[in-house]
């Protein structure tokens, strides 16, 4: 199955939800949005199905397993069926919690997505990953369910604060050194609309070479493994630790020759991630290895596959062993302390 991408306003998102298939719609909204975007919302909610509506926590605080139970018995105390339809409409934590309910309910209900921050617009809504977290780690709880639709409606990015903006900036990146067009489009100065469509494509054909993340999906990890621990350690939005992630990679195992253009797509961007975040500070390598250890894509309790770019639109992954990744950063250290490219 193939899931439909499609570029919408609040009207035309109206006439595709009348569309579907069902005499009646779950809508799962992150309740922040809906305190900015209900108007909208309601005027465009189409009046000849029933709609329930769930407004889940803001953002992250409502990925956990009681909020996850309350979101099911608030839709099976509805009497809902086999042909109920659930929407989502949020950020990556919305789409992750109200995917896995869709999963869940009636042993599986058929849903689209409606990302309303940019890092969900080109990452977090495509690809059917859903889940929540659990008190041993993130995203630890969870299914493999596509969602059929992902309605871009670029408008909600106009109330996103700075630091979600950024973060997705981060994200998407990661793409211009995993695809070609989309490292032209950079180049080119190229407008975030036409980014965004480059990158929600480039992040659906991924996935559908690899649903289950058996093999070229990992490419889409490009920074996250040193990213993950830089997110935690200074605590950084997640884009923007990946941002550094992906330099400290260049640096270290691709010889600098991306660094330049990680600049210069940044601000092509207008994006301005400032200093590394370790500049003149501590970098603190073992406890970045105690996170790059905990990492959950490691394959093995000795080492981890890096991702790293072998040319642009090509990526390709190496085994490393902690040990060496550690040796690495004790080594570099003064340099890195003072890195700032
Ligand atoms: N399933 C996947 O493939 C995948 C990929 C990447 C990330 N994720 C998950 O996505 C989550 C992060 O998602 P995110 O970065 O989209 O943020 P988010 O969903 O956590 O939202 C961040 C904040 O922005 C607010 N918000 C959302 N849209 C808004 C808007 N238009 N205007 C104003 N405020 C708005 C939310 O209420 C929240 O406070 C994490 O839980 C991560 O694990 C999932």
């Amino acid at each position: 199955m193939k899931t439909n991408i499609q570029e919408c306003n609040f009207n035309s998102l109206g006439e595709e939800l009348s569309a579907l298939d069902t005499d009646n719609l779950l809508i799962v909204v992150d309740s922040r949005v809906w305190q900015i975007y209900s108007k909208e919302l309601e005027e465009n909610q189409p009046n000849d199905k029933k709609i329930y509506l769930y407004k889940s926590l803001e953002g992250e605080s409502t990925k956990n397993i009681s909020e996850f139970e309350k979101g099911l018995e608030f839709f099976l105390e509805k009497g809902i069926h086999r042909d109920s339809y659930l929407v989502a409409i949020g950020g990556g934590a919305t789409s992750d919690f109200a995917g896995y309910l869709a999963s869940s309910l009636l042993r599986g209900l058929r849903w689209s997505v409606v990302p309303t921050t940019l890092l969900s617009m080109v990452d977090a809504s495509i690809g059917g990953k859903t889940g929540i977290n659990s008190k041993h780690g993130k995203n630890l709880v969870g299914a493999f369910h596509l969602p059929e639709n992902v309605w871009i409606l670029e408008e909600f990015l106009d109330s996103l604060p700075k630091e979600e903006l950024d973060s997705g900036l981060g994200e998407i990146l990661k793409y211009a050194f995993l695809d070609k067009k989309i490292y032209e489009l950079m180049d080119s100065k190229a407008s975030l609309s036409q980014i965004i469509n480059a990158c929600a494509d480039k992040k659906d054909k991924v996935v559908q070479g690899d649903f289950k993340e058996k093999g070229n999906r990992i490419s889409l990890n490009l920074g996250h493994t040193f990213g993950h621990a830089f997110e935690k350690i200074y605590d950084l939005p997640h884009g923007v630790a990946v941002f550094w992630g992906m330099a400290l990679i260049f640096k270290l195992y691709d010889g600098e020759k991306y660094l330049e253009n990680l600049r210069t797509f940044e601000a092509n961007l207008n994006a301005n991630f400032g200093a590394p975040p370790w500049l003149n500070k501590t970098f603190p390598v073992e406890k970045i290895m105690e996170y790059i250890k905990k990492d959950k894509k490691k394959k093995s309790i000795e080492e981890v596959d890096l991702v790293l770019v072998e040319e642009i639109g090509k990526f390709k992954t190496i085994k490393v062993k902690f040990s060496d990744i550690q040796n690495k950063l004790e080594q570099n250290i003064d340099e890195l302390k003072s890195f700032n490219f």
